[in-house]
């Protein structure tokens, strides 16, 4: 079929219409006329990929990754750097317009000088083709079916190396029944964080074979299977593998220095830090507040937020382990100056906002990383009574469609 892309839609696709009815082109760019094949539905809707592509938008690149366009992992390759960021405020502004809010137009989007290379923990999938021995590499595009990659430029180069290297030596051991194997890399140290999960149990005598032919394959690394350090700001954090890290060590620091901005955490300020993970945000903020209350449900992040507090002679940090929407039940209405939020795709619990707004603190930074349950959770925040001041899109993900937002919310005068 011959199609016009029309505005970009979540997960990286383009709207299009097709005979009057909506479709999800995939590799198309907003404006392009472009020749597509039907691949299935994805929410109710006809999706298609883009097989030649008639008149090309003056945006469009040649993608640098040999997987594009087959790898799950990046959508936007062929879109220049300015255009998707572009497309992510367009996202953002059409997501807070379905849930009845404005996007403020002086909202900035905060790109990377080199959108490249940026990721510091990367997941695999193993698989095994006859001739081939064991490989790593991600899920397919829209598919189960894993894809070995060779490289992959979005993430850290040794990152790459080390998938390459993880091969090699399953395949020289012959270790069957690998799932996945999880790596992160300090990003100012030699240490690589390694965790690999097994069909069935596994691990402890494979892992120490595995884990010492791997070292030989990469002198120049320290295979860690415990915990690493990240270290910013003259601060030094222990990660660990079961544990959530922001995956661009880069860009973690242009939103962390943004929401702790928004947030403007002073002296006679106790602040909670809602879905804390091991305190990376709650750590430097509570340098400038009063108190910070990390709440965190994942008992492994909460020791490591525990230990950093420690370790980085942070006094005035303390957790308050468990889900957001049940610890806050223990926290008394006006204790709390401000609070920032931070929790994964899904947005708050219900529940959780009930209980933000019994708290009532006078300011809320909302970090995101999905753009729909963002718009929607501040919209219930605006009903409850809060005034959204600030936004701004960090681009966390560049080449993906992936979005990162954040909000600032002030309690309306009474
Ligand atoms: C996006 S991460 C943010 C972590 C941290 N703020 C950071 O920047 O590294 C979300 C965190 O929320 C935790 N989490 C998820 N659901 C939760 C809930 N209902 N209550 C408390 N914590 C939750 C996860 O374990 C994870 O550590």
């Amino acid at each position: 079929m011959i199609v016009r892309a029309e505005a970009p839609a979540h997960g990286g696709a383009v709207i299009a219409h097709d005979e009057g009815r909506p479709l999800l082109v995939y590799y198309a760019l907003p404006g392009e006329l472009v020749e597509a094949a039907p691949r299935g539905r994805q929410g109710g809707l006809k999706v298609a990929h883009v097989e030649r592509v008639l008149e090309p938008s003056a945006d469009r690149v040649e993608p640098p990754c040999p997987h594009f366009g087959e790898c799950g992992g990046c959508q936007w390759q062929h879109a220049r750097y300015d255009l998707q960021l572009a497309l992510k405020r367009r996202i953002v502004e059409e997501a807070w317009r379905r849930a009845g809010l404005r996007l403020p137009s002086d909202t900035p989007v905060l790109g990377m000088e080199e959108p490249w290379r940026y990721r510091i923990r990367g997941e695999f999938e193993a698989t095994r083709r006859t001739g081939q021995g064991i490989e790593l590499g991600f899920h397919a595009m829209r598919s189960h079916a894993v894809l070995p990659i060779r490289t992959c430029p979005i993430h850290d180069e040794r990152i790459e190396r080390a998938a390459l290297a993880f091969g090699k030596a399953l395949t020289e051991l012959n270790a069957g029944g690998l799932k996945n194997l999880l790596l992160t890399v300090e990003p100012t140290g030699k240490g690589l964080l390694w965790r690999a999960r097994y069909e069935r149990g596994g691990g402890g005598e494979a892992d120490l074979a595995l884990g010492r032919r791997v070292a030989e394959l990469l002198p120049d690394l320290v295979l860690l299977d415990d915990s690493m350090q990240l270290e910013f700001w003259g601060l030094s954090f222990r990660v660990r593998s079961d544990t959530f890290v922001q995956t661009n060590y880069k860009q973690m620091q242009v939103l962390y220095s943004l929401a702790l901005e928004m947030l403007a955490a002073g002296e006679s300020d106790a602040v909670l830090d809602l879905y804390a993970g091991i305190g990376t945000l709650g750590i430097p903020l509570a340098r400038s507040a009063r108190a910070v209350t990390a709440v965190e449900e994942n008992p492994a992040a909460v020791q490591l937020s525990r230990l950093n507090a420690r370790i980085n002679g942070t006094a005035n940090f303390r957790t308050l382990p468990g889900r957001v929407e049940a610890a806050l039940r223990k926290v008394r209405m006006g204790e709390h100056q401000a609070a920032i939020l931070d929790p994964p795709r899904a947005g708050c619990d219900p529940a959780a906002l009930a209980e933000l707004l019994r708290v009532t603190p006078e300011r809320l930074v909302y970090v995101s990383c999905e753009p729909s349950t963002h718009a929607r959770d501040l919209a219930l925040l605006v009903q409850g009574g809060y005034r959204l001041r600030r936004a701004a899109i960090v681009d966390m993900f560049p080449q993906t469609y992936h979005v990162e937002s954040v909000a600032l919310l002030e309690r309306a005068a009474r």
